[in-house]
């Protein structure tokens, strides 16, 4: 029970001193909790005062070895590091040309290069005679370059040629330059 003062208008225009007093409903103290317990879980959802949802995640921690990857996706033989153009075009064909280095070069070739190049290396290829309009891989122009200008090509890209080397693992980037080598005749 709470006790208040106050005042009551009286006729005379005076106020009368008076005391208020009324029960509070017997709901009012479950109501109270109710609202306590909303008000909490609410706050708890929010992370009041400040979010910890940064702080309470999966976080790796420094002697925690992370999971390891699934077989046969990490490189055992080691990774290919970024070469400058000039160190990419000074290196010789790792590849020697044996039917099957020459057979996976052609298998690749007909896949990712002779929509532009065309079968031969003309140029002519359906997306070549349309767009880009690729050299003719096999004039004199393109057969003086050392093999590893090509490589620097297809690894990285030309002014307008995409760039192969997320695509082809090295030694099948030196096995396609071997393929155009024969188809340039050589
Ligand atoms: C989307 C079309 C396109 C595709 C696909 C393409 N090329 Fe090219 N290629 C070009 C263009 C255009 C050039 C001219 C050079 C440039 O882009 O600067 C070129 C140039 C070349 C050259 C000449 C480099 C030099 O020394 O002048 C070689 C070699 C070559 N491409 C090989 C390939 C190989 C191998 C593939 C497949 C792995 C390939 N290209 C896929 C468009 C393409």
């Amino acid at each position: 029970m709470r006790v208040h003062k106050g005042y009551r208008k009286t006729g005379d225009g005076k106020g009368k001193k008076i005391k208020i007093s009324f029960r509070l409903p017997s709901y009012y103290f479950k109501l109270l909790v109710a609202l306590l317990l909303l008000s909490g879980s609410s706050l708890l959802l929010y992370g009041w005062p400040w979010s910890i949802d940064m702080v309470v995640q999966p976080t790796l921690l420094a002697h925690e070895r992370p999971m390891p990857p699934p077989e046969g996706t990490l490189p055992i033989a080691g990774a290919e590091r970024p070469l400058t153009e000039s160190e990419a075009e000074a290196m010789p064909n790792p590849v020697e040309p044996t039917p099957e280095s020459l057979a996976r070069g052609k298998l690749l070739f007909e896949t990712y290069c002779q929509v532009c190049h065309g079968a031969g290396g003309k140029g002519d290829g359906p997306v070549g005679k349309k767009w880009l309009f690729p050299p003719d891989i096999t004039a004199p122009s393109v057969v003086e370059h050392g093999d590893g200008r090509y490589y620097s090509v297809i690894s990285y890209g030309g002014m307008t040629m995409p760039q192969y080397s997320e695509m082809l693992s090295s030694r099948d980037r030196w096995a396609v330059i071997r393929y155009i080598r024969k188809l340039q005749g050589k």
